[in-house]
């Protein structure tokens, strides 16, 4: 069915210019307004960050305490959403809640009344909300205490305490920013991309992030790190990895956390977060996840030339920190919600509907039969 005119999955379209985020695939490099991916992981935190791509520069110390503060403030979930997240089966997806509890947060805080409406107030609301949204209902399903606003932590220690009831290392809190400050924007991906879509037709601000956390939900796109971890569970110890990864291939099944759209190299953030997965390892006595992953990634590339990204090295860290494995796709969300809102100014600033147009492949000229004489 491939046309040359068609280019399935827009693969190198360009649709459109921004000022966010540049992936040089070829070289390796991901760069957030202007600087380096592998700086701000060394240097910055996920507040530094989120105030970057917000407002297009990093802020000075008191810019980012007044940041600090703001966001505190706007953890708090509304009554009425929390009671909502406590009414949702404790089964439930902790995506499906998190995409939910944002649709529901649109009806509960109305355009007009929203905290900054569609400007980056709404950006801090939703990216300091998400972890609140994620913690309460994991502590509605696992039976945890209620969860306090913390307001003296920041993001990173805060989604952790939300999540693990505990009071977090150093070690662990610098772990987990990392991981936020990595997964924070990544250019036109399928959500990012979703969210642009739907903000260009004038919606608002948290239907486009609505339409967001749903697109980043597939396997393909944030998923991809829980599937890691039932790779790494099926393959259990390095010397079954050849194997397992080989019969997985020889059925033409993708392999989890390899390849990617745009990186020809090895992605800049799989680089940063193998290190991190190596240290909390180290750190914790447990380098069972590194190993496997060590020995993975040896077999994909020596079968298919490809080269790990984010996905693979996530989910590895995020279980060394503790957290249950359907938290990993949401925990992206909660980084990326960073990237997805200043997409979305930067289109409210710039609009133009974004609508291709389909190449029709089918037929044209039927008769039209009555229901009645139909077969
Ligand atoms: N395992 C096995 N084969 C693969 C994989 C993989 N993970 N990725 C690509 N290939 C093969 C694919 O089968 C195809 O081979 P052939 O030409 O022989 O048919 C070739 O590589 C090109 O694949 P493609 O699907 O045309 O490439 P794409 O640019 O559409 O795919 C991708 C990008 C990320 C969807 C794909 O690499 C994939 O499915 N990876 C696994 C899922 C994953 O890790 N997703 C996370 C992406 S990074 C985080 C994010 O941005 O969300």
């Amino acid at each position: 069915m491939e046309t040359s005119d068609v280019q399935r999955g827009l693969e190198d379209v360009v649709a459109l210019e921004s000022r966010i985020c540049l992936i040089d695939g070829k070289h390796g490099r991901l760069i957030f307004r202007g600087y380096d991916i592998r700086d701000l992981a060394a240097h910055s935190t996920f507040e530094e960050v989120a105030y970057l791509l917000w407002y297009s520069r990093l802020p000075n110390a008191a810019q980012l305490a007044e940041l600090h503060r703001r966001m505190a403030e706007l953890r708090v979930l509304p009554d009425a959403l929390a009671r909502t997240i406590d009414s949702l089966p404790a089964g439930a997806s902790p995506m499906d809640v998190l995409r939910t509890a944002v649709s529901a947060l649109a009806l509960l805080e109305p355009e007009e009344t929203r905290p900054g409406a569609s400007s980056i107030g709404g950006a801090q609301r939703l990216t300091a909300v998400l972890p609140s949204i994620l913690g309460r209902f994991h502590r509605h399903r696992s039976g945890g205490r209620p969860l306090e606003p913390r307001p003296e932590l920041s993001q990173s220690a805060y989604t952790l305490y939300a999540l693990l009831d505990k009071e977090p290392s150093k070690l662990d809190v610098r772990a987990m920013d990392v991981a936020l400050i990595l997964h924070a924007d990544h250019e036109l991906n399928a959500s990012t991309f979703a969210a642009r879509v739907t903000a260009s037709t004038l919606s608002d601000l948290y239907s486009a992030i609505t339409s967001a956390i749903g697109t980043l939900k597939g396997p393909l796109h944030g998923g991809a790190n829980e599937r890691v971890m039932q790779l790494l569970e099926e393959i259990r110890s390095p010397q079954r990895a050849e194997e397992v990864v080989k019969a997985k291939l020889a059925r033409h099944e993708r392999i989890m956390g390899f390849g990617h759209r745009v990186y020809k190299v090895e992605d800049p953030r799989a680089t940063i977060l193998r290190e991190w997965s190596r240290r909390l390892g180290e750190e914790k006595g447990n380098l069972s996840y590194f190993d496997l992953l060590a020995k993975v990634k040896e077999v994909v590339y020596h079968e298919k030339g490809l080269f790990p990204n984010l996905d693979f090295y996530s989910g590895s860290v995020y279980s060394l920190l503790g957290i249950p494995h359907d938290l990993f796709t949401p925990l992206f969300a909660t980084s990326r919600v960073a990237g997805w809102t200043a997409h979305v100014l930067e289109e409210y600033d710039d609009l133009r509907l974004i609508r291709p147009t389909a190449k029709y492949v089918g037929p044209t000229d039927l008769v039209y039969v009555p229901i009645d004489e139909r077969t």
